[in-house]
């Protein structure tokens, strides 16, 4: 159970590093949290029109969670490991810092899955892309993610009721701090981005 305390802890603190607001800072770009939907993540970073931060801040939103799970797997299990990087994901969307207004959590998401259950990973990744590739709306890609990866981890092997049970909780957790852009996307007002090489008229 230290364990499981320590892992928490650790996880939360890490997750609580709020990235896509540093970087944006550090670039002189202002405030992110009043730009675009005014979320600290990769996909409002990308509304600065800045690519190289964006992708900047996914990896370090997604390797926060994923070495934390990781290092904790390594020492304790994956099922410790595994809470420490789901801790990560409520650190990076409540963190204390700023005031628990953080993020929405699905670059975290994606570095638990990829360092803790690889099914659950194989599935998130393809759904994702596809879905943002066909919609251009990145909340919406989120969501579709979040609703197969627990039964989909599962049809692809992973069976450990820990890891299930979290997978569960945590894909609730992606509708809730999701609910503005879910009240969007059924008004028909969620923004989309543009289509990469627009062909012109
Ligand atoms: O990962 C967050 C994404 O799903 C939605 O972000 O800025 O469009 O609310 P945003």
């Amino acid at each position: 159970w230290m364990g499981y305390g320590a892992a928490a802890a650790c996880g939360y603190l890490a997750g609580s590093i709020p990235f896509g607001l540093l970087i944006t800072k550090a670039a002189g770009l202002g405030d992110i949290r009043s730009i675009g939907s005014g979320n600290i993540g990769a996909t409002n970073v990308l509304r600065t029109g800045r690519k190289d931060l964006a992708l900047a801040t996914l990896l370090l939103d997604s390797l926060k969670a994923g070495l934390v799970a990781f290092a904790f797997s390594y020492f304790f299990g994956r099922e410790v490991g595994f809470v420490a990087g789901a801790m990560a994901f409520v650190g990076h969307c409540y963190p204390v810092w700023l005031g628990f207004k953080g993020g929405k959590g699905i670059a975290t998401y994606a570095g638990l899955l990829l360092f803790t259950t690889l099914p659950g990973f194989l599935v998130a990744a393809p759904v994702w892309f596809l879905l943002f590739g066909i919609t251009r709306i990145s909340s919406l890609a989120a969501l579709a993610a979040a609703v197969l990866v627990p039964p989909g981890a599962y049809l692809l092997g992973e069976h450990n009721s820990v890891v299930l049970v979290g997978l569960t909780l945590l894909s609730l957790l992606v509708f809730w701090t999701h609910r503005t852009n879910v009240s969007r996307l059924l008004k028909g007002t969620e923004p989309k981005f543009g289509t990469p090489k627009a062909k012109p008229e």
